[in-house]
């Protein structure tokens, strides 16, 4: 059974996956000053549609509900470790009213207004330089370089925005996202009830290697 309502983290989206591994980040006190995101460009995909690729907005939360809304159950799975009903509401407006802190999130956005996707990225209590991300892309625009673009973008803002380390919770079955991720120079640092942790150690400098060198 997945996470009820109650259950859902608000921060990270996730909640108990129904092993009773509870995947939440925790708010607590943070210091860092507001990330200033300086991404905004056209990014075309496969299909030919140019999407813009920018910070959400405040007023993105009716097209991120749209967007959570029209994934299908095993993305939103995949996402959430579990089934959650009120994930798109939930989410669409956390990242939406995003105000900065510790925390960040970048869409790729079409000339209909319409978001093809989202990567999210939020500081970790207590570990000052270490963030975790979470990225989802339409269902049925998955495959034509969406993702691979909002988690080039997102690393290169996490590096502006002073982080030295993102980390990720992955399901061992989601093998676009461990390719994708391994592409980006992440590693295997961790795994818990078929959930892999992995980190990456983006650097400012674009030609120094990105990835862990070991778990
Ligand atoms: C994982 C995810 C973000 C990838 O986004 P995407 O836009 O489909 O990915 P891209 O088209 O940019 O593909 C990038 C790379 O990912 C890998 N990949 C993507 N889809 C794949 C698939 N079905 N099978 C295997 N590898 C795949 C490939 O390495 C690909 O590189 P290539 O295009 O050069 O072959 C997307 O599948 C998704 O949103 N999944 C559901 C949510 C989720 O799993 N989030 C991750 C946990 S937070």
């Amino acid at each position: 059974m997945g996470p009820r309502a109650a259950d859902i983290d608000a921060r990270s989206g996730r909640g108990d996956d129904g092993t009773g591994r509870q995947v939440a980040i925790m708010d607590a006190p943070l210091s860092r000053s507001a990330p200033l995101l300086s991404i905004d460009r056209a990014f075309l995909a496969r299909s030919g549609e140019v999407y813009r690729i920018r910070p959400i907005r405040r007023s993105d939360e009716a097209a991120l509900r749209d967007m959570f809304r029209r994934c299908s159950a095993e993305d939103l799975r995949l996402r959430c470790f579990g089934i959650s009903k009120t994930f798109p509401e939930v989410f669409a407006n956390r990242l939406a009213g995003l105000t900065g802190g510790t925390e960040f999130a970048i869409a790729a956005v079409a000339p209909s207004g319409e978001i093809g996707g989202v990567v999210h990225a939020v500081g970790l209590p207590g570990a000052a330089g270490d963030a975790d991300y979470d990225i989802m892309v339409r269902t049925d625009l998955k495959g034509q370089g969406i993702g691979a673009r909002l988690m080039r973008d997102m690393l290169s803002e996490a590096v502006r925005s002073g982080f030295t380390a993102v980390h990720g919770d992955v399901m061992m079955a989601n093998r676009a996202m461990l390719l994708l991720a391994g592409d980006l120079g992440f590693r295997r640092i961790g795994m818990e009830g078929g959930v892999v942790r992995i980190a990456a150690h983006p650097s400012a400098d674009p030609s120094a290697p990105r990835g862990l060198a070991d778990a």
